[in-house]
């Protein structure tokens, strides 16, 4: 078990911020992670000691970041046990999905071919793919869900078939929280010659992740869901793909050559992706991020938030003014309503006693439709979380009302 009293030293914002005057409580780390104080020493120290541009300088200083980037690379690799060439830093997950969509999708998908994909995604993994099919004259299909939202194993074998080239889905959902059975489904999509795309915003912070053995053809993540900064990710990709596709954007750094007639010598991937200045002091505590997790090990992670839930919903389970909408989901994310109340009422004031949730439809607007509610509360655990904050949570969960809710607002 974690030692979640010692990991909270670590975090600035878990040590005596408070929120409407008490003491916060953050469950709200399926939008954003918290800092440990060692990525924020690795971005502070890039702008007070090692303030260079990577890749283009010659002198010691522009040298040392240029390791110090490319040793994030590898350990963003070591991390999903992929290899560091098949690493493409990005400004996020959105990022990663767009770029795939539009390097990869929108090259090779041809007239009649189909995307396939579920009713649970995150927009960002939904849009690019429209626009794919909308510039291709592909077919954008879905797999049948599960009653409660699950995808299973069954729906996705019965949806694919040969027209099929892109199956694209997240391995975590952001509003139920269900795990894709990611490699069954590698098998399968393969076996149909297509290739399979995992958005990994929510899978990759908590479970292990191994994209050699799940043997999938894109990977895409966000650093700051993993507290490592915003504005940095990562797009895994094999790297025949990598080198079959064409980047989203062109410029400095990106090129090997090009001349007065407008030819172009793109470098090898990643670099062909990474036209720009990029996020350096992020890229840096990306992998202070990755370093941190790893020194405490996401099987310990992930057994930590298994717990965490499994304690909150044996709490609020058999409330009768809640509604679960992923009773049987197996990570820290439970998205429910309070009956009679709009959820971002609730939020407001569940927010009112100092704990951080979210309300809305989560970009997952299709979601919704399906659970038949244009909002739900979600509430997201991380490993600093703990079974007090629970306690209280479960406590005001239990004593909220109408009333308290509109009093709010008087
Ligand atoms: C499942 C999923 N995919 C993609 C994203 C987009 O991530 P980002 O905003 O970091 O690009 C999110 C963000 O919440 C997400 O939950």
């Amino acid at each position: 078990m974690l030692d979640v009293t010692k990991i909270r030293k670590d975090f600035p914002m878990l040590n005596g911020k408070m929120m409407q005057g008490k003491p916060l409580i953050y469950f709200d780390n399926a939008a954003t992670t918290f800092k440990p104080q060692t990525v924020i020493d690795a971005v502070t120290k890039y702008y007070t000691e090692q303030t260079a541009n990577v890749h283009r300088g010659d002198y010691d200083l522009s040298y040392q970041i240029s390791e110090g980037y490319e040793s994030a690379r590898e350990a963003v690799a070591r991390f999903i046990n992929a290899q560091p060439r098949e690493i493409v830093f990005t400004s996020g997950a959105s990022a990663a999905l767009n770029l795939v969509a539009y390097g990869w999708g929108q090259k090779f998908l041809k007239p009649g071919d189909v995307v396939l994909s579920t009713e649970a995604e995150h927009a960002s993994n939904i849009l690019p793919w429209f626009k794919a099919t909308e510039v291709t004259g592909a077919i954008f299909e879905y797999i049948p869900l599960a009653e409660d939202g699950e995808l299973t194993l069954d729906n996705f074998k019965a949806a694919m078939h040969s027209k099929v080239k892109v199956v694209t889905l997240a391995n975590i959902t952001n509003v139920l929280g269900y795990v894709a059975p990611i490699k069954e489904m590698a098998k399968i999509a393969h076996e149909y010659g297509a290739i399979i795309v995992v958005d990994g915003a929510q899978g990759v912070p908590h479970i292990a992740t191994d994209v050699e053995d799940w043997d999938c053809d894109f990977l895409a993540f966000s650093a700051h869901k993993l507290c490592g900064p915003t504005g940095v990710g990562a797009l895994y990709g094999k790297y025949e793909l990598l080198q079959q596709m064409d980047p989203f954007m062109l410029g400095g750094g990106s090129n090997a050559r090009f001349d007065i007639c407008g030819n172009i010598l793109l470098k090898n991937p990643p670099y062909k992706f990474e036209a720009g200045t990029p996020a350096i002091e992020a890229v840096l505590g990306f992998k202070a991020a990755i370093d941190y997790i790893s020194a405490i090990g996401m099987e310990n992670i992930t057994a930590y938030e298994h717990h965490l839930r499994d304690y909150l919903m044996s709490q609020i389970r058999d409330m009768d003014h809640i509604t679960i909408y992923n009773p049987q989901a197996a990570t820290g994310i439970i998205t429910f309503n309070v009956k009679d109340i709009f959820a971002q009422d609730a939020a407001s004031y569940i927010n009112s006693q100092g704990i951080a949730v979210r309300a809305g439809n989560h970009c997952a607007k299709i979601l919704m439709d399906m659970l038949e509610t244009s909002e739900t509360i979600r509430a997201s655990l991380y490993f600093y979380n703990t079974k007090e904050e629970i306690d209280h949570f479960v406590q005001v969960i239990r004593e909220i009302t109408l009333e308290k809710c509109v009093d709010l607002f008087f």
